[in-house]
């Protein structure tokens, strides 16, 4: 399956003006934990108003006690203050990571730009090693695109 083929589905569940935001974002989730196989948890952090700390939104998965993550801390923190993308083939190689459950293998975080500012990201845990790759980068790029026209 390539991910570019849900990208009319993203399309569909982001402009349903009957939900709210948040359940447009729980739904995404839900689309990706589902049809991508090894997408095993799926969930969106933002900017928590004016602090330097990430908070937990929408997600699918196993519930994490990581709702807050200071800038800088695990991968989520890091892109917070990168603003790049950030693939963790193998996240028992990493100094800075923060564990949710030992079942993930591997991660991968995509910033979320409103108006050139980093407000969120979208981050997935795989319970495969090393599974993300260049098409991945590009489709959640382009999720985090359209959740961002949602934002601005
Ligand atoms: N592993 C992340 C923390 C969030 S959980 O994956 C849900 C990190 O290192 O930032």
């Amino acid at each position: 399956m390539s991910l570019s083929s849900l990208k009319p589905q993203v399309e569909t569940i982001l402009s349903n003006s009957d939900k709210t935001l948040d359940e447009r974002l729980l739904s995404v989730c839900q689309l990706l934990d589902q049809e991508v196989s090894y997408y095993n948890w799926v969930g969106f952090y933002f900017k928590n108003g004016d602090k330097n700390e990430l908070k937990l939104g929408p997600y699918v998965g196993e519930p994490t006690d990581h709702t807050i993550i200071p800038f800088g801390k695990g991968i989520c923190g890091q892109v917070a203050v990168s603003n790049e993308n950030f693939i963790v083939p193998d996240v028992a190689a990493q100094d800075n990571y923060i564990a949710c459950s030992i079942t993930v293998k591997a991660e991968i975080v995509v910033p979320l730009f409103v108006n050139g500012e980093n407000v969120g990201q979208i981050d997935i845990d795989s319970n495969t090693p090393d599974p993300f790759t260049e098409e991945d980068e590009r489709f959640l790029e382009y999720v985090c695109e359209q959740v961002a026209k949602l934002l601005a």
